[in-house]
């Protein structure tokens, strides 16, 4: 069962990119602007994942015919388990380009429907889950350059369960975490340390509404005392993974409505500020959703108007209730994206009905921008309308230029065009804030350094440099760090802000500024990886560049390792105590461990940290192969 052959690095010379760049301006000045950037990519944006090379994988479904996009090199699709096409020509997941707008097909082998994921340290998008042939994969997605054309690996039965509509979380060591699903009142880890690797949440089982369920996709943050805040239909609990404890258990929001799928709202942790304080304070907002007995009502043909409150928390309080709060317009399945600036864009969705097959109506064509900081009654404004509706199975991803990706929306079993009242969409738009308007170029900060793919650490003082080419306010210049999402059904997991304030702001004279702040203390702030980094001055943010946020001591060149070795069948082929010392003495010891064992004790493809070892050993010439059968655990 632990058995994970990752052997299967195959490497597709992909020369098809397919570019139809299109921009068509809808609407203009305050309150946004939408573009339309494709009539179709194929597929519907049903999940989306931006990675560090400003790539955004996207992913739809095997299982519902062809797609309008044929797969890479002529290969075909042979899979005699799939449930509609045994044989499909056709992609099921694309790469789209942000910065030239085109986008090329990419090859699942399975079924990737109603899955999830995370962005691993090393910046490898791990997806697990799935449905039918799919529901135990685990697929990886590691970023390349276009020459390299790279494509989807797979392992099997990398999951200890069957995941369909569960909710993944990075943590602080770069593991992620999956929690729930279909039927799955458990959560397990990627990559796992121990077997069988299954712990049990009765708070999912309990959440689970007969027949109903309004307890799939929750809503999951990880915050600074280490812990997770879970929200699963209508009520939430702060839990301590490692030992499988409930620490605290939330008020149920009052009203009592369910928020999670498929009476599904969406769910943002505010922005994380103060973040060099001893402790944390942190808020989530809860927004939309559907009455209690909507999903069942929308079965019998009667679309419930959709819930048009949010509740906002203070989960770090002693004691924490919920504050209600109205939005100007009823909404479900809208999503909920963090904006560089701090603020919440809320975006897609239908103003009745629920989830599911045919169930949502009446779509709501305008975002709502939401400022958190606002007196409570002033948080909420309406947006400029796009023309197109994204129901069930539409997305949005924040960019690092600062706009807003939409895709997707099919509420269909199947795609369909045309007789449907809301036709699958194949199309890609972007919405641009207001704090994009031209009128706002001379206030906007241009990131001088670091250069973008900067390495940080942790607690590490950093001097940003910028320009600004009008007047700046000193005292209104902030830095912001934002964790790209993978985002689906209306929920962006993953999705963090920490705000890095501002120390000191000095002018270097050619309207060049430093700003100097202090990154994150702790993984449990900002756990490893590629994040977003912004200056925004009076409101309006640069482009974003990438950093990447390491472990200190590895930065150092120091590291500690330890761990055990097993085979399939969980016998220890070998063990060792920890082992500390710098980078060459460390692949060093690997290297004898891994002629030792006459197995290789991890691979890269895995292990952010670990991608440097790699170097680091192909430096002397060698080669890394092998199966990895049980992970080999780093302590940094
Ligand atoms: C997708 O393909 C179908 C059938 O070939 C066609 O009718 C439809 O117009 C295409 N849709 C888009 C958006 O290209
Ligand atoms: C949707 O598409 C499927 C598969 O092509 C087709 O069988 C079905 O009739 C279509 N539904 C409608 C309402 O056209
Ligand atoms: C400029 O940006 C600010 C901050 O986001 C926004 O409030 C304002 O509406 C923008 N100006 C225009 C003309 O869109």
């Amino acid at each position: 069962m632990t058995q994970t052959s990752i052997l299967y690095f195959l490497f597709f010379h992909l020369t098809i990119i397919i570019s139809q760049p299109c921009h068509r301006f809808l609407t203009h000045a305050a309150g946004g602007r939408w573009q339309f950037l494709q009539r179709s990519i194929g597929i519907s944006a049903m999940h989306m994942q931006l990675l560090n090379n400003d790539r955004v994988v996207i992913f739809d479904r095997t299982d519902f015919g062809k797609s309008n996009i044929s797969l890479p090199a002529g290969k075909c699709r042979n899979d005699p388990n799939e449930a509609v096409l045994k044989v499909d020509c056709t992609a099921h997941s694309v790469e789209y380009d942000v910065l030239s707008n085109t986008f090329r097909p990419l090859m699942v082998q399975t079924d990737v429907w109603c899955s999830s994921g995370a962005v691993m340290p090393d910046g490898s998008l791990i997806q697990t889950g799935g449905f039918n042939d799919g529901e135990r994969r685990i697929r990886i997605f590691k970023p390349c350059g276009t020459a390299n054309g790279c494509d989807w690996v797979e392992v099997e039965n990398g999951l200890a369960a069957r995941r369909w509509y569960a909710t993944n979380h990075i943590l602080p060591d770069g593991r992620q975490i999956v929690i729930g699903g279909r039927r799955q009142f458990n959560y397990e880890f990627h990559p796992k340390n121990r077997a069988p690797n299954l712990y049990s949440l009765p708070f999912l089982a309990q959440t689970n509404d007969r027949g109903v369920e309004n307890n799939l996709y929750p809503f999951v943050f990880l915050i600074g005392d280490g812990n997770l805040f879970i929200f699963s239909n209508n009520r939430a609990i702060l839990f301590d993974y490692s030992n499988n404890k409930v620490v605290k258990t939330y008020p149920t929001m009052p009203g009592g409505d369910p928020r999670c799928y498929p009476s599904t709202g969406s769910a943002v942790l505010l922005p994380l500020k103060n973040i060099q304080a001893s402790s944390v304070e942190a808020e989530v907002l809860v927004c939309g959703g559907a009455p209690k007995g909507s999903y069942v009502q929308a079965g019998k043909g009667t679309f419930v108007g959709a819930l048009d409150t949010c509740g906002r928390i203070k989960i770090t309080d002693p004691n924490p209730k919920w504050v209600m709060e109205t939005m100007p317009q009823a909404r479900v399945m809208g999503d909920m994206t963090l904006l560089p600036n701090g603020n919440v864009l809320i975006v897609n969705g239908g103003a009745a009905g629920t989830a599911g097959w045919e169930f949502g109506r009446n779509p709501v064509l305008n975002p709502v921008l939401y400022r958190p900081d606002n007196k409570l009654g002033s948080r909420f404004e309406l947006q400029n309308p796009t023309t197109i509706p994204r129901m069930y199975h539409s997305t949005a991803v924040l960019l690092r230029d600062g706009r807003v990706l939409v895709g997707g929306s099919n509420p269909h079993i199947y795609y369909n065009f045309t007789g449907v009242i809301f036709p699958t969409e194949l199309s890609l738009e972007a919405f641009s804030p207001a704090y994009l308007d031209p009128e706002n170029s001379s206030l906007r900060p241009k990131i001088v350094l670091p250069a973008s793919q900067a390495k940080l650490k942790y607690k590490q003082k950093l001097v940003v440099r910028f320009k600004v080419a009008g007047s700046v306010a000193i005292d209104k210049v902030s830095v912001t760090m934002v964790a790209p999402s993978f985002t689906t059904h209306s929920f962006s997991m993953n999705q963090r802000l920490a705000v890095l304030g501002s120390e000191k702001v000095t002018s270097l004279g050619k309207n060049t500024y430093a700003v100097q702040v202090t990154t994150p203390g702790s993984g449990n702030l900002a756990p490893l990886g590629y994040y977003l980094l912004f200056v925004v001055h009076k409101d309006i943010p640069s482009e974003g560049i990438w950093v990447n946020l390491q472990a200190s001591s590895f930065v150092e060149g120091c590291a500690c390792i330890g761990g055990v070795l097993r085979n399939s069948k969980g016998d220890v082929m070998c063990s060792f105590s920890a082992f500390c010392g710098n980078l060459d003495a460390i692949s060093a010891k690997i290297w004898a461990i891994h002629k030792a064992c006459s197995l290789c004790l991890y691979n890269p493809a895995f292990m952010g940290l670990s991608n440097s070892y790699a170097d680091s050993l192909a430096k002397k010439g060698l080669a890394l192969d092998g199966e990895l059968v049980e992970w080999f655990e780093f302590k940094v």
